[in-house]
């Protein structure tokens, strides 16, 4: 099916296998050949746990521009119209290319995509497959990818620092963390697509893996970002007390019926929006903390059962299953949730083509800030965002073939560095040190003290590491826990400059403003 023949000697290097990456991969290699680097297995990704679906505005009642209005009164006056409306003018075709690569959407009685319904959305709109679409979309591009000619796969690589000669990126030095040998990767493209950052958080919906490595790597190359304060939670992740788990409850769980209660069982969002449980995320979370701290409760509830076990069972299996694994009918009982940081609005900054500010730097998925959140994505933007955007990065690459051959870059030192095979830990800083500051200090709600104290004491975490990594080595580990302080020194120095409430950003005392 797919040829080697006619490749470019470009060399692309693509640093993480969520949907962006791969899409990326998949159209860039029908002209050139090119290596993805991950540093886990590929399905290790945020894509990959992504259980809602992707908005495009595909049913006969609805329209781009009110799948654009929608993004905009999300993002609440923050977004970047322009990519807004090439994003989502970009959906159906990115969606028809997904089914040609072999992706089954779920299909209604007419065999038309069976769209459902998310918060913000004033259609149904969210092309989906049951409860599980990330996997779903994921496994059969990975399975392209694994099969193509062009593409080959180097998982269980940690990228620890970019390479630059003369303001340029010219590649990446990458830890193969199975052998321990860390090596420079020259490339006249490198494109970053290490998604997010929950981690950061206590309570958090992502896989283990995302701490943040691209924001990190690019503010080191100094490239521009923007709008890192504006970090999403979700509202009903599963609440268990001894967070055993992060299990996702999907948005289009409420956009099938599901409602949030208090204890009593009253419903309480109505209060707070005229969309009630579908109201866009950033009001959701906040008036459920509201709630909590009115109850004097951990968690809330949602309500299901009226959505009938059929039903239940039938399209949202993963829900009901992994419920069930703890006990929790959700056909007959309430579920108790809990809001967790889920995604990071801001980003690398990039244009339509998916460029940095830094040459030969290209940023797609979760990781790029195209603008198109805003201050607050609206529910199932991200799969299309990365889809759309990945497919401009690989059209302007192409494009401009003949311009970026003549500048090719010539790798230039050959580097081998092997660790020490006694890797410690650090002794300065831990993970849950760093989710309990940012939980407590930049979460939902927040105050200007939280957050000067949070600046404060990521720098000194930062500047004790950095010394520690001197003498143990570049090792996965502190690495991974310097990018997690990097990435949250971004959002609270962007949420520190930020003089007013905007979306996902919201600081309690509004009159203390740290903006200077
Ligand atoms: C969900 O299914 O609720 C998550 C979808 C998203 O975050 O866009």
């Amino acid at each position: 099916m797919y040829s080697s023949s006619s490749t470019s000697s470009l060399k692309i290097i693509c640093i993480g296998g969520g949907i962006s990456g791969l899409y990326f991969a998949i159209k860039a290699a029908e002209f050139s050949k090119l290596t993805i680097y991950s540093k886990d297995e590929l399905s290790e990704s945020n894509s990959y746990h992504a259980k809602g679906g992707i908005a495009a505005p595909l049913g006969d009642e609805d329209s781009i521009s009110s799948h654009i209005n929608d993004t905009l009164l999300a993002g609440d006056g923050l977004c970047n119209e322009n990519a807004v409306r090439f994003m989502i003018q970009n959906a159906r075709p990115c969606i028809e290319d997904l089914v040609t690569l072999g992706t089954e959407f779920n299909k209604d009685k007419n065999q038309q995509f069976d769209l459902s319904r998310e918060g913000g959305h004033s259609h149904n709109r969210v092309v989906h497959i049951k409860d599980e679409t990330g996997k779903e979309v994921i496994n059969r591009l990975i399975e392209i990818v694994r099969n193509h000619p062009n593409i080959t796969i180097k998982e269980h690589h940690f990228v620890v620092d970019l390479i630059t000669e003369n303001s340029s990126v010219v590649g990446a030095s990458i830890l193969n963390t199975q052998s321990q040998i860390i090596e420079n990767h020259y490339a006249d493209i490198t494109v970053l697509a290490t998604g997010g950052a929950g981690n950061l958080y206590s309570f958090n919906t992502n896989p283990p893996s995302a701490t943040g490595d691209g924001y990190a790597l690019a503010s080191r190359v100094g490239a521009t970002m923007m709008n890192m304060e504006f970090v999403q939670f979700h509202p009903t992740m599963l609440y268990l007390p001894n967070r055993e788990d992060n299990i996702l409850i999907s948005e289009a769980l409420r956009g099938a019926g599901a409602q949030l209660k208090d204890s009593k069982g009253i419903q309480f969002m109505y209060k707070y929006h005229a969309m009630g449980s579908l109201a866009p995320r950033d009001i959701v979370s906040r008036s459920m903390l509201k709630e909590m701290q009115r109850e004097g409760s951990d968690f809330l509830y949602l309500d299901a059962t009226s959505i009938g076990e059929q039903k239940l069972r039938e399209e949202f299996p993963f829900i009901y299953y992994a419920c069930k694994k703890y006990d929790i009918d959700i056909s007959k009982e309430m579920i108790r949730v809990v809001p967790a940081a889920h995604y990071i609005c801001g980003g690398v900054t990039t244009d339509l083509d998916a460029k940095t500010s830094v040459n030969n730097l290209y940023a797609v998925g979760e990781v790029a800030c195209t603008g198109v959140h805003g201050a607050n994505r609206l529910a199932s933007n991200s799969l299309l965002e990365g889809i759309v955007f990945a497919s401009s990065a690989a059209n302007s690459i192409k494009e401009n073939l003949e311009i970026l051959m003549q500048r090719k870059n010539t790798p230039s030192k050959e580097y081998s560095e092997k660790l020490q095979s006694n890797i410690s830990k650090s002794s300065v800083v831990s993970k849950v040190d760093i989710q309990q500051l940012l939980w407590n200090n930049l979460g939902i709600v927040r105050t200007a003290i939280g957050m000067k104290l949070a600046e404060k004491k990521l720098s000194e975490w930062k500047q004790n590491l950095v010394e520690e990594i001197k003498i143990k080595g570049r090792n996965r580990q502190l690495y991974e826990l310097l990018n997690m302080i990097e990435t949250a020194i971004l959002i609270t120095s962007f949420a520190l400059r930020r003089t007013e409430n905007k979306g996902t950003h919201f600081v309690e005392e509004s009159d203390v403003f740290l903006a200077d």
